[in-house]
């Protein structure tokens, strides 16, 4: 399948691995890169931009196919060395960058100039609008149905893709909620010219975590997930359990008043608990409603390759017979 994504990205199917904390090393970048898609290392999940620079090396000695690495700006106090992440990927040979959290007009600059092709994630068709203006080259469309951060606006795919489509003149993936090949069939048909998956790829057999994680995915349900931190503007779509049930009570016992100190304990340093050590229930962990459509744990390659010939089987068969 040709599409401007496939063709801007230079990779053979258009299907992208969004960036995930503790998720995006170089093992799933690599597997997913390997299997004809584009894989994304996470950036800040490396402490420091020399451990990035290593991670980088890492994947290049695990694939010779275009990867991604995924920059997301936080609304953080402490603000993470940024200048030095950009320069690791500069210097990494890097040429595909994710943003996302923040506009990332400050940083196009020194990544254009550098040959660095710039996909923004966002969750808004202004948002995507905003990237167009400033030079990204493509956008990610964030839905409703999304794990980990949907945005405020609550507009799901399926109108929110049609929408992007009515306005945006570069190419755009759709993402959240999507895990199979008549998603993608749907997606393409919506405008967009790809898919980017997150919570499909963690369940996967070469996803660098915990056994339980991806157990945990493919028990889940499309009703198993809940938004925490609507109250801090800082929404996120997490798996459901007991922390998740307790800081929630805190929400609502609070109201307006909740502080990011009132659920500390519920967030904070929870992502290497859950991926390496599979303590499931140590906190809040973005995870998507598409949750209730994962069954297995496939390889990447096999998760890929059933994508493409399950859409190409339903653009060919079922579509076509229809006309
Ligand atoms: C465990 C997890 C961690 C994530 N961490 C990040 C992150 O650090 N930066 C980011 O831009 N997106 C992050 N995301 C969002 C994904 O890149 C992607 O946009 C999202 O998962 C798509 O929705 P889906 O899970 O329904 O496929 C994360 C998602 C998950 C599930």
């Amino acid at each position: 399948m040709k599409t401007r994504i496939t063709e801007l990205f230079e990779i053979q199917h258009p299907i992208l691995q969004g960036g995930m904390h503790f998720v995006g090393f170089a093992e799933m970048a690599a597997a997913v890169s390997n299997a004809g898609g584009l894989g994304i290392i996470t950036g800040l999940t490396q402490r420091t931009p020399e451990l990035l620079a290593k991670e980088i090396a890492r994947c290049r000695e695990m694939t010779d196919k275009p990867f991604g690495v995924n920059l997301t700006f936080l609304p953080a106090v402490n603000q993470p060395d940024y200048p030095g992440y950009v320069k690791a990927i500069i210097e990494g040979g890097v040429k595909i960058v994710e943003t996302a959290g923040n506009n990332p007009a400050k940083w196009l600059p020194a990544l254009k100039e550098n040959g660095i092709k710039v996909i923004h994630k966002c969750t808004s068709v202004r948002h995507s609008l905003k990237a167009e203006a400033i030079g990204c080259d493509a956008v990610s469309v964030d839905g409703f149905e999304c794990g980990g951060h949907p945005g405020e606006d609550d507009v799901p795919n399926f109108v929110l893709l049609p929408r992007a489509a009515e306005e945006l003149k570069i190419p755009f993936v759709a993402s959240g909620g999507v895990a199979n090949g008549r998603q993608l069939v749907a997606a393409l048909a919506m405008g967009a010219d790809g898919i980017n998956m997150g919570t499909r790829f963690i369940a996967t057999k070469e996803a660098p975590v915990h056994q339980n994680v991806k157990q945990a995915i493919v028990d889940a349900t499309e009703l198993d997930t809940r938004l925490i931190m609507r109250p801090l503007r800082n929404t996120e779509r997490v798996l459901n359990n007991p922390a998740v049930e307790r800081l929630l009570a805190k929400e609502r016992e609070l109201g307006a008043a909740v502080s990011f100190a009132d659920i500390a304990a519920e967030i904070a340093g929870v992502y290497p608990k859950i991926m390496i050590d599979g303590d499931m229930d140590a906190g809040g962990w973005s995870c998507g409603m598409v949750a209730g459509l994962i069954h297995d744990i496939p390889t990447c390659q096999a998760l890929i390759d059933g994508i493409m010939s399950d859409a190409e089987q339903i653009i060919r068969g079922r579509l076509e017979a229809m006309l």
